[in-house]
């Protein structure tokens, strides 16, 4: 990226908002068709566009990093793509940049063809009239694939993709006008999609999603589309969601939205309070632990305006209509899953049957559904395909339905009868760090709430959070005691009660950071088979604070402690803790709801510690992405 910060500083570049260039690079991870993350700008006084679509791509480069490209319509319609990093593209831009005043650009993770130069996006026409780029899955390409070559279409790659500009291009060639092209070639596709489009001659982008999300960022006589908001926080915080089958023309000076029957519309642009600060790296080496350290804040803005004093009154307004269900089932997947199981046991402690099921796994033909259930989705990105699945399946058979998610105007939000947004700020490395926090908050007060069930104890001790995690990142021995067991073969969390979700957690993070093997179990478990796996080369890290069975959770200690295994006990009561335990961490004591957070913080910096050792890239662990938008 160093080429890039170079290339960016020495030309000074006046943007759209009217001012230099200021760059930073953040690294992320993950996108190609489903995954990925689609740039456009539009500004008559660019000077070399190629700069914020480059700037963008690097935003987004969370949602796909394996090839990247840019197209530009000026007095040519100019393509540069490349696979790899985005670094690799930008050795192929001329320093001088492409003209032009509008331009899209993507950055991919592969789902139809490999990481190639040629399936890397935009993808063009026969005759490079037409630059599309894409997210998402054209279920029915290979039919039009077909019937587009019947026709003497050739193509350059193996994406799915490449059939919009073949189809753009069909319907070019029987002098239908641009915009109209575009919207007949998109109305061929099936499956999901976010499209941009150039065609030669024309200084617009065209641009039109389907259950893939596209956002639009509004300036002054400029506009920016996107993927994700955090690709144009920076420069502006008006915001247009695009609704499915909805088609936007973007001009320099001009932004035209019409519904799918082609008829006019005019979208409300939102604001976005998010600090453009919080989606940047703010010195961190990674953007993993600048938002482990973003915790404090994010739980603050989670409480905020919902509970404020022990006494004050909890208000969720999203809940309000929500009658007391008979039954509640979350669907979601990954660390969402593990806040879900946490959040399904305090509503059955509460009273309400709850289930935490796995998105993937979940079949509402299986299992009885009517209006008395409320199904919770709980996705940080409201974006992951499984529990966006999950959650169709479960309003089609009469379900009530709640999002709880991080993203304003995310798929989940929009889709479900009703919202708690998590508030956690924009979340850029893959590992869920933050948000898993803010998700135990806001389902602890989600439960809290649903069942009449508030205490001014849990009320002071989500109060007394933010502070809390503050003392652990501020005296934390968790990182040095990870530095200790380097080079273990495998690494096993254990937990009981509301730890028990923690331990898989830890585990996850682990996993997914530092590429060594770890396991996370509810420490009862461990007898029924995972014991055979401790030996002395596998450190133990076992949660002890309140809320746990101390005694038989003291028996599993041992039971590792016996075969050898290093034991770490992460603990709010070291006096107590097991006798066997070779290194202890202390977390602040807290409410038995809340200890999770407290606890996960020390493991984050466990696992985080590790990945940072092992010189592992960390915001972008291999193969992984941070909206997983495929099922
Ligand atoms: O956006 P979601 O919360 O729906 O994402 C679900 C999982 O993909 C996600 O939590 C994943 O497991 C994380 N990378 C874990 O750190």
């Amino acid at each position: 990226m160093a080429f890039f910060r170079r290339y960016c500083r020495n030309r000074n570049y006046v943007t759209g908002p009217g001012r230099v260039y200021e760059f930073f690079i953040r690294g992320h991870n993950a996108g190609e068709s489903l995954m990925c993350g689609i740039i456009g700008y539009a500004n008559a006084d660019a000077r070399n566009i190629a700069v914020p679509l480059l700037e963008g791509l690097s935003r987004l480069e969370y949602r796909g990093y394996d090839s990247a490209g840019i197209a530009v319509s000026g007095t040519d319609l100019t393509v540069y793509k490349h696979s790899g990093e985005l670094e690799m593209l930008i050795e192929r831009v001329p320093e001088s940049g492409p003209s032009g005043a509008v331009g899209i650009g993507h950055t991919r993770w592969s789902t139809h063809g490999p990481p190639t130069d040629e399936n890397a996006h935009p993808h063009t026409d026969c005759t490079d009239r037409v630059a599309v780029v894409h997210n998402g899955i054209i279920e029915n390409a290979r039919g039009l694939r077909r019937a587009l070559e019947a026709n003497g279409h050739t193509f350059d790659s193996q994406t799915d993709t490449e059939v919009i500009p073949h189809l753009i291009e069909a319907e070019l060639d029987r002098s239908t006008a641009p915009e109209t092209a575009f919207r007949n070639a998109v109305s061929q596709l099936e499956g999901s999609y976010a499209v941009g489009a150039l065609i030669e001659g024309e200084a617009a982008i065209y641009a039109t999603r389907h259950r893939s999300p596209l956002v639009l960022g509004l300036g002054d006589e400029w506009y920016y589309l996107a993927s994700d908001v955090p690709a144009f926080l920076e420069y502006t915080n008006r915001v247009i969601y695009l609704e499915d089958g909805q088609v936007a023309t973007i001009r320099p000076n001009a932004l035209t939205v019409t519904n799918e029957d082609g008829s006019p519309t005019q979208p409300l642009a939102e604001t976005v309070d998010w600090d453009t600060n919080a989606a940047k790296k703010g010195g961190y080496p990674h953007y993993m632990l600048k938002e482990i350290y973003d915790q404090p804040t994010a739980i603050e803005w989670c409480l905020r305006g919902r509970v404020g004093t022990p006494t004050d009154s909890v208000a969720i307004r999203s809940m309000e209509p929500l009658d007391r269900p008979e039954q509640i089932h979350f669907v979601s997947c990954g660390s969402s899953h593990h806040a879900s199981l946490y959040g399904a046991q305090l509503l059955r402690e509460r009273g309400i049957p709850a289930y935490a099921f796995l998105a993937s796994e979940y079949d509402p033909g299986s299992i009885p559904i009517d209006d008395g259930t409320l199904v919770v989705a709980v996705t940080q990105s409201g974006e992951t395909a499984d529990t966006l699945y999950a959650l169709s399946g479960a309003m089609e058979a009469g379900a009530t339905t709640v999002a709880v998610t991080n993203v304003v105007g995310s798929t989940a939000a929009r889709k479900a009868d009703h919202t708690m947004y998590i508030r956690a700020g924009p979340e850029v490395g893959v590992a869920a760090t933050k948000t898993f926090a803010s998700q135990l908050v806001a389902l602890s007060m989600f439960s809290s709430t649903l069942t009449d069930s508030w205490t001014p104890s849990l009320k002071q001790a989500l109060c007394d959070l933010p502070g809390q995690i503050q003392q652990i990142l501020d005296k934390s021995t968790m990182e040095s005691i990870a530095t200790d067991f380097l080079g273990s073969d495998a690494f096993f969390f254990i937990g009981r009660s509301y730890n028990a979700p923690v331990a898989l957690e830890g585990a996850l993070k682990t996993k997914e950071i530092t590429y060594e093997h770890a396991e996370g179990f509810a420490a009862g478990e461990l007898k029924h088979g995972p014991l055979s796996l401790v030996t002395d080369e596998t450190p133990v890290i076992a949660l002890w604070t309140a809320g746990a069975d101390p005694a038989a959770m003291r028996t599993n200690i041992r039971e590792v402690a016996a075969r050898g295994a290093p034991v770490v006990v992460v603990t709010d009561s070291p006096g107590s803790a097991p006798e066997v335990a070779d290194r202890i961490d202390v977390v602040p004591k807290t409410h038995p709801w809340t200890s999770p957070v407290l606890v996960n913080t020390s493991l984050q910096l466990f696992a985080y510690r590790i990945a940072s050792a092992l010189g592992r890239p960390i915001d972008k662990p291999r193969n992984l992405a941070k909206s997983v938008t495929v099922r």
